[in-house]
């Protein structure tokens, strides 16, 4: 599946200054490092296009790219960056919140989270939230490449289980932005919420 053309075409840091847009939109969120800014540039197959940085806490605002002219894919900074106070790290959280109640035309949430680790409590209460104000979103397993076929698995179903009753869960995705492990399967999943299928 191609991807011809993505443009950056909005960032603010409040909801307000974001222009509603007639696009459907998909938007990634989870803890920062976690691989937003870069999944976004896999999917599309632009280097820079997000901003990456091994620093956690590069993506300071939403940002808004426009693929193909038809759908709109939304980058947020991360949770609980840990060098900024925890004021500042509140009011990320509220705007990412914000975000996810107010915009209109967004269809899709991506939760990443580290395949690595154990989930951590901001994506389980990031979980339990999308559920109880009924949006549907997606679980991704970042960072594959870092870890066994077997390893990943296992996160997989540790992942599958803990949502086993959840409605609005719609897949757990394993992804890498180094292997490109979970591309095609994401470009289709998203294709599909946005109505592009
Ligand atoms: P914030 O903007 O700080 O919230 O981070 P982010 O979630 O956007 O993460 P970003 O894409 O900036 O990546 C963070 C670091 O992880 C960078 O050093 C990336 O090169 C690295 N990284 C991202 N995805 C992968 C992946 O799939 N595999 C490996 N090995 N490294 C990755
Ligand atoms: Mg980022």
């Amino acid at each position: 599946m191609k991807i011809q053309n993505a443009e950056f075409i909005a960032g603010a840091n409040e909801i307000s200054k974001i222009p509603k847009y007639n696009y459907n939109e998909v938007a990634f969120t989870g803890r920062s490092n976690v691989g937003k800014s870069s999944l976004i540039n896999t999917i599309v197959y632009r280097k820079n296009l997000a901003k990456v940085s091994a620093n956690p806490g590069k993506t300071k605002q939403i940002n808004l790219f426009l693929v193909d002219n038809t759908f709109i894919l939304t980058d947020l900074p991360g949770f609980g960056y840990a060098a900024v106070s925890k004021a500042e790290r509140q009011s990320w959280k509220d705007m990412i919140y914000d975000y996810f109640t107010k915009r209109e035309k967004l269809k899709l949430i991506c939760c990443l989270v580290d395949s690595r680790h154990e989930p951590l409590d901001t994506d389980l209460a990031l979980i339990e939230w999308l559920e109880n104000n009924n949006k549907n979103y997606i679980i991704i397993l970042t960072k594959t490449d870092k870890i066994s076929k077997k390893q990943v698995l296992e996160r997989k179903e540790q992942f599958e289980n803990f949502v086993q009753y959840c409605t609005h869960c719609l897949e757990v995705l394993p992804f890498s932005s180094v292997t490109e492990d979970g591309r095609k399967e994401l470009l289709a999943i998203i294709k599909r919420e946005v109505g592009q299928g």
